[in-house]
């Protein structure tokens, strides 16, 4: 594997450390509608969302994971795309507009971004369906 495939861009590095939205504790720290939870197949990772709903919007959003610095980089990015958007617009949030906010995530870490957008798939469809 070329070393380039290992190098983390500067805002990745940066939502790494400073992750935006994260749920600091219990999750009854956050007054949420609805909480949509996945597990990566490739490494067994998990993610877990949390979406308050107002309008049809998502007007504020929280996650947790065990996952990698891709992951958390990459769902800390989603998190900040997401807010304010209609429940529809969320959905069709792509991994390559994630890559493109973050500046290229390495590509063996793909895997990693689409945790989060599933996770927010998983919790906006149990909104949807009247699940909490
Ligand atoms: S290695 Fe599991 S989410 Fe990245």
């Amino acid at each position: 594997m070329e070393n380039e495939d290992w190098i983390y861009s500067e805002k990745v590095k940066e939502h790494f450390l400073h992750p935006r939205n994260f749920l600091m504790g219990d999750e009854s720290n956050f007054d949420y509608d609805a909480a949509g939870l996945v597990g990566n197949p490739i490494c067994g990772d998990q993610m877990k969302m949390y979406i308050k709903v107002k309008d049809n919007k998502i007007v504020d959003i929280r996650w947790k994971t065990y996952g990698c610095a891709s992951a958390i980089a990459s769902t800390s990015a989603l998190s900040e795309l997401a807010k304010g958007r209609t429940l529809d617009d969320a959905l069709l949030i792509s991994a390559k507009e994630i890559d493109d906010y973050l500046g290229n995530l390495p590509k063996h870490k793909f895997h990693c971004s689409v945790l989060g957008h599933e996770a927010l798939a998983d919790a906006i469809n149990k909104y949807k369906n009247g699940a909490h």
